[in-house]
C-alpha cells in the first residue's frame, strides 16, 4: 500500500456492531467483531490519512495512529459519525449498525411469571436513524462509501442500497458464506459504484482492506478531479 496514497485526507470509519439494551442485563445485537472495519482504518493510516474509528463493542485493539471512538447503540454511533464528519474527505461506514431498537429499555430486569401460562414475550422495536445515509445527506458531505451484508442476490441489493442511501461507493459482502464475512479472518467482496464494479477474492480482512483502500482511493480520485 503506497504509504502517500490518502496523505492529507481526514477518513473516519464506523466498525463493529451496535448493541440495543431491552432492560439492565440484556441487549439485541449481531456477530459482527468489528475485524474488518479496524482492518480498513490500519490500512487507511497506513496510506496516510488522518483516521477517526467509531467502534461499536468490540475486543479489538486499536490500529496505530488511529483516533478511536467508542460507542454502544446505533444513535450514539449517528451522533458520533454526523460530529466527526464536519470537515473530513473520505466516510466508510463497515459497520453492523442495528435497524431496529426496543422502544422502551425495562427499568429493572424483566422477570418471567412462573405462574402465567403464557409462553411468549413481545419486544415492540422502533427504527434506528441510518447512519451511512444520514452522513451521505450532510451538506459538503465526504465521499461515502457503504457495506452490504446481504445474503442473496447480493449485487442486485448492493446497487439497490447504492441509490436509495446516495453513496458513491458500496463494498457487496456475501454473508450468507460463514467462511467470510461477521466474525471471519477472511472475507470476499465486490466493490461497486455507479459505473463499476471490481471483485476480490478471499483474503485476510488485512489484505483485502488494503486493495479497498487503493481502489476506493482512485476513485475518489477520480471523482474530486472532475
Ligand atoms: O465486523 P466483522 O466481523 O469483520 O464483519 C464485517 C461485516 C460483515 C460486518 C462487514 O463486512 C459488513 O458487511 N458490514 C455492513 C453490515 C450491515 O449492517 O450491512 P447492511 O446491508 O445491513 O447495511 C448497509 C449499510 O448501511 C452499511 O454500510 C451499514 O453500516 C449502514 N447502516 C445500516 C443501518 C443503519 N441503521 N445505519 C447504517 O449506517
Amino acid at each position: 500500500l503506497e504509504s502517500g496514497l490518502l496523505a492529507g485526507k481526514k477518513v473516519v470509519i464506523t466498525a463493529g456492531p451496535t448493541r440495543e439494551a431491552i432492560d439492565p442485563v440484556r441487549y439485541i445485537s449481531n456477530h459482527s467483531s468489528g475485524k474488518m472495519g479496524f482492518a480498513l482504518a490500519a490500512a487507511a493510516a497506513e496510506a496516510g490519512a488522518t483516521v477517526t474509528l467509531i467502534a461499536g463493542p468490540v475486543h479489538l485493539p486499536t490500529p496505530e495512529r488511529v483516533q478511536r471512538v467508542d460507542v454502544i447503540t446505533a444513535r450514539d454511533m449517528h451522533t458520533a459519525a454526523m460530529e466527526h464528519t464536519e470537515g473530513s474527505d473520505l466516510f466508510i461506514g463497515c459497520a453492523a449498525v442495528a435497524d431496529y431498537r426496543p422502544e422502551t429499555i425495562a427499568e429493572s430486569k424483566i422477570k418471567k411469571d412462573p405462574n402465567s401460562p403464557d409462553q411468549t414475550l413481545d419486544i415492540k422495536l422502533v427504527r434506528n436513524p441510518d447512519v451511512v445515509a444520514s452522513v451521505a445527506a450532510k451538506d459538503n458531505r465526504p465521499f461515502v462509501i457503504g457495506f452490504a451484508a446481504e445474503t442473496h442476490n447480493v449485487i442486485e441489493y448492493a446497487q439497490d442500497k447504492l441509490k436509495r442511501k446516495k453513496l458513491d461507493l458500496i463494498i457487496a459482502n456475501d454473508v450468507s458464506d460463514t467462511s467470510i464475512g461477521f466474525n471471519s479472518e477472511e472475507n470476499a467482496v465486490t466493490l461497486v459504484g455507479a459505473d463499476f464494479e471490481e471483485t476480490l477474492d478471499k483474503c485476510s480482512k488485512r489484505q483485502l482492506a488494503g486493495h479497498l483502500i487503493e481502489l476506493i482511493a482512485q476513485q475518489y480520485n477520480l471523482q474530486t478531479s472532475n
